[in-house]
C-alpha cells in the first residue's frame, strides 16, 4: 500500500484513495524503465499489433473528421456503428442482439470492463477470474472495492478456466465471474463443450458473466472461437466485451462495445455519461468501415502473426531454460521459466542484462503468473528471429 501525504495548513492529509493505494505498479512498466538503458532492446512485452491501422479504416476516419464530426455523439454510439455491431454479432458470432437496445460503443474494451464493473458490483462482492490474468481485471475490481478470486489455470490443460475449476470458488458474496478466450496472457481458448459447461453453472447459480472477447479473430489451426452469448438461454446472463483494438490493429482508436440484456444496457449508458460521455465520431465511423471492409486485413494479420507464433513457440522450447505450450489464440507466449532457478521477475531481468530482449514477468499477470513469462509475438518476425538468436546465444540450447 502507498500512501502520498501533502500538508495543508498544519494538517497532514492523506490525499489517496483505497484504490489508489492498493494499485499494483505494473511490472511490465518496470521493465519498460530498465530496457531504456540498452538502445537495442527488442521490446516484446506490449500487447500491440506490429502493423498500422489499414489505410481504408483511417480515411474512413478522416472523411468523418474533415466532415466536421467534432462534436458529442449519443451516450450508447452512432447509429450506422450500432447497426454494423449487431449484423457482425449475428453473422461471426451468432448472437441477436437489438442495436437499439442491447448496445453500448465505449472507449475500448478497457472500459467496457470498468464500465460493466461499475454497473454490476458493489463493494464486497466477489468476482471470478482466471490466473494468470490480464492484469487491469485486478485493478478494475480493486477500483470497484471488491474482491478477485482467482481460478487456477494449469498449463497441463491448455490453460482452460474450465466450469470444474469456477464452481468451488462460488460463494454467496460472488457477483461476476470474467472469461476470457482467446486469453491474455496465456493464449489458451475455451472450445464449444468448455462453453456449455461454463453456461450451466452460471444458470444454476445465477450469476453474470463477462465474456472478454478482444482476440476472438485472433485464432490458429482452424479453431473458431464461439461465444458464451450465442448459447441457448445465456443472453440474459452474459455481457459480450469485444473491441478494435486488436482484431483491425485499432489500439490507439479506442473502440470497444458491451451487448448485454437490455435493463443491464439501459444502466450501462447511464453510467458511461457519468465516465466518458461519448465516443468520437471519427473513431467510431472507422470502426464501422472496419466490419463491413476489414476482413480481408484481418486474414492477412492473421496469417501474420501465426507465422511469428511458430517461430517463437518453436525457437523458445529449443533454448535451455524454457518451456512453451503452443498457444491456440491471442498473440502471447506464456513460457515457463523454470529452468532458469529463478523467479519471473529475476527471469525476465537477467533475460533483459544478457540479450537486451525486454519480457514481462508472470507475475504481472496475477498471483498465479509466477513461473512464467509473457512474449508478445505480434512485433515484426525479423524482431522475434533476432531475440530468438541472441537468446540461443546466451544461454544455450537444449
Ligand atoms: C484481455 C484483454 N481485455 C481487454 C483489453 C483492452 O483492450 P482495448 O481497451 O484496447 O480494447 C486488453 C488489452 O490488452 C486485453 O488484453
Amino acid at each position: 500500500m502507498s500512501c502520498i501525504f501533502i500538508e495543508l495548513g498544519n494538517v497532514n492529509r492523506n490525499i489517496l484513495s483505497n484504490a489508489a493505494q492498493n494499485a499494483l505498479a505494473s511490472g511490465v512498466r518496470r521493465m519498460f524503465e530498465l530496457a531504456k538503458k540498452y538502445p537495442d532492446a527488442i521490446n516484446l512485452t506490449l500487447g500491440e499489433p506490429g502493423f498500422i491501422t489499414p489505410k481504408h479504416i483511417i480515411e474512413a476516419g478522416m472523411r468523418s473528421l474533415e466532415a466536421g464530426k467534432t462534436k458529442y455523439t449519443p451516450n450508447a454510439g452512432i447509429k450506422p456503428l450500432r447497426d454494423a455491431i449487431a449484423y457482425k454479432l449475428e453473422k461471426e458470432n451468432g448472437i441477436r442482439c437489438d442495436p437499439d437496445k442491447n448496445l453500448i460503443v465505449t472507449a475500448g474494451a478497457t472500459q467496457a470492463l470498468m464500465l460493466a464493473m461499475v454497473t454490476l458490483v458493489n463493494p464486497g462482492d466477489e468476482v471470478i477470474l482466471q490466473g494468470p490474468n490480464w492484469p487491469d481485471y485486478m485493478g478494475q475490481i480493486e477500483m470497484v472495492n471488491a474482491k478477485a478470486v482467482y481460478a487456477r489455470v494449469d498449463e497441463k490443460n491448455g490453460f482452460k478456466m474450465t466450469a470444474d475449476i469456477i464452481e468451488p470458488l462460488i460463494t454467496e458474496k460472488t457477483k461476476l465471474i470474467i472469461i476470457n478466450s482467446p486469453s491474455n496472457p496465456t493464449g489458451g481458448v475455451l472450445d464449444e463443450e468448455d462453453l456449455l459447461g461454463i453456461a450451466a453453472l452460471v444458470k444454476k447459480y445465477k450469476l453474470f458473466i463477462i465474456s472478454d472477447e478482444p482476440y476472438e479473430r485472433l485464432v490458429y489451426d482452424g479453431f473458431r472461437q464461439k461465444s458464451l452469448a450465442a448459447i441457448e438461454g445465456m443472453e440474459d446472463y452474459v455481457l459480450t466485451v469485444n473491441s478494435f483494438s486488436k482484431t483491425y490493429a485499432m489500439t490507439g482508436f479506442r473502440v470497444g462495445y458491451i451487448c448485454a440484456n437490455e435493463k443491464i444496457t439501459e444502466n450501462l449508458i447511464k453510467l458511461h455519461e457519468n465516465m466518458v460521455a461519448s465516443v468520437p465520431e471519427p473513431m467510431q465511423m472507422a470502426a464501422v468501415e472496419a466490419i463491413y471492409n476489414g476482413e480481408h486485413d484481418v486474414k492477412e494479420m492473421v496469417e501474420y502473426y501465426d507465422r511469428n507464433r511458430h517461430l517463437i513457440v518453436d525457437g523458445l522450447n529449443a533454448i535451455r531454460g524454457f518451456s512453451c505450450h503452443e498457444p491456440k489464440g491471442a498473440f502471447y507466449v506464456f513460457p515457463s521459466i523454470g529452468g532458469f532457478g529463478m523467479t519471473s521477475n529475476e527471469a525476465a531481468e537477467y533475460i533483459l542484462e544478457k540479450t537486451h530482449v525486454v519480457t514481462a514477468p508472470g507475475n504481472a499477470f496475477g498471483p498465479l503468473g509466477e513461473g512464467y513469462i509473457r512474449i508478445c509475438y505480434a512485433s515484426k518476425y525479423e524482431d522475434i528471429a533476432e531475440a530468438l538468436r541472441r537468446m540461443r546465444e546466451a544461454f544455450g540450447t537444449k
